[in-house]
C-alpha cells in the first residue's frame, strides 16, 4: 500500500514539473535529480525505522531477561536538505547525491539515551553484534570526552533496507548518551547557538565542570544500582 503511494506520488510529482518548468534537457536533468534525491531520503528514514525498530526489540527482549528497561528514550531525525547544503559547502563538495551519499555520515541520526553508563555499551555492543549491520566507525566520548566535557558514544552503522527490487546499504549516526550527558549536551547546545557571549573562557570553563559533575553523579547513581542489586 505505502510503496504503491511512493510510486504514484512520484510520478505525479515528475508530470507536474516536467510540466511547471517545460519538456528541455535542463527541466529533465533538475526533475531526475530532485526525484533521485527524494529516494535518496527515502532510504535515509527507512534506515531509521530498521535502527529503531532493533532498539526497540532489544529493550523490550531485556525488560523481560533483565527486569528493567535499559533504554530511556529514542529520538531520531533526518537532516534537512537545508543542514545538508550547509555542510556539504563547510566541507567544499561540490553538490551530487554520490558526494552526499558518500560524506555524509550524519544524514539519518538516532539518538538513543540510556539509564546508566553501562547500559550503552552493553546495547552498542548488542547493535554492532547482528549480522545485518556493518559498524563503520565508532568514537568513544565517554572513555575520551571531547576537550568542552561533551560525553556519548557515537557509532556509524550500515543497515540495509529493501526496496522492490535492491538492497541499498545506508548509513546511520547513532549516538548513545544517559540521561545525565544528554541534560549537559542538550543545554550545551542550547548555549553554544546563543550569540554575544561575555565573559566566555569562563563559561567553557563552568560548563566543563558541569559536565564533569553530571559524569560523577552518572558513576554515582550506577554503583549506588549496584549496591542494591547486590543487596537482593
Ligand atoms: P559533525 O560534522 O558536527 O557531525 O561532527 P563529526 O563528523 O566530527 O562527528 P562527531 O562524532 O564529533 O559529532 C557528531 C555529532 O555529535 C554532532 O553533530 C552533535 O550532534 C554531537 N556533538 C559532538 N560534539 C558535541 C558537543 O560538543 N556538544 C554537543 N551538544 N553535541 C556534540
Ligand atoms: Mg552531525
Amino acid at each position: 500500500m505505502e510503496s504503491k503511494d511512493i510510486v504514484g506520488a512520484v510520478r505525479d510529482l515528475r508530470s507536474s514539473l516536467s510540466h511547471e518548468l517545460g519538456a528541455s534537457e535542463e527541466s529533465e536533468l533538475f526533475v531526475n535529480t530532485f526525484l533521485d534525491f527524494r529516494r535518496c531520503m527515502t532510504l535515509y528514514s527507512c534506515a531509521i525505522r530498521e535502527v529503531r525498530t532493533k532498539f526497540e526489540v532489544l529493550n523490550e527482549e531485556l525488560s523481560i531477561s533483565h527486569e528493567r528497561n535499559p533504554i530511556q528514550a529514542i529520538y531520531s531525525r533526518v537532516k534537512s536538505p537545508e543542514s545538508i547544503f550547509g555542510k556539504m559547502k563547510r566541507l567544499g563538495l561540490p553538490f551530487s547525491i554520490g558526494n552526499m551519499v558518500s560524506n555524509l555520515n550524519d544524514i539519518a541520526g538516532v539518538r538513543i539515551i540510556c539509564q546508566y553508563i553501562d547500559d550503552i555499551y552493553t546495547v552498542a555492543a548488542m547493535l554492532g553484534g547482528q549480522d545485518d549491520i556493518g559498524v563503520v566507525k565508532i568514537k568513544d566520548y565517554i572513555q575520551k570526552p571531547k576537550e568542552n566535557g561533551y560525553r556519548s558514544f557515537h557509532m556509524i552503522v550500515e543497515v540495509p533496507v529493501f526496496f522492490s527490487n535492491e538492497k541499498n546499504d545506508v548509513r546511520v549516526e547513532v549516538q548513545l548518551r544517559t540521561i545525565a550527558m544528554d541534560f549537559w549536551a542538550t543545554l550545551e547546545h542550547g548555549i553554544k547557538y546563543k550569540k554575544e557571549i561575555a565573559d566566555s573562557a569562563a563559561i567553557v570553563a563552568e560548563l566543563k565542570d558541569c559536565a564533569e559533575q553530571v559524569y560523577a553523579l552518572d558513576t554515582r547513581m550506577q554503583s549506588l544500582r549496584d549496591r542494591i542489586r547486590g543487596a537482593k
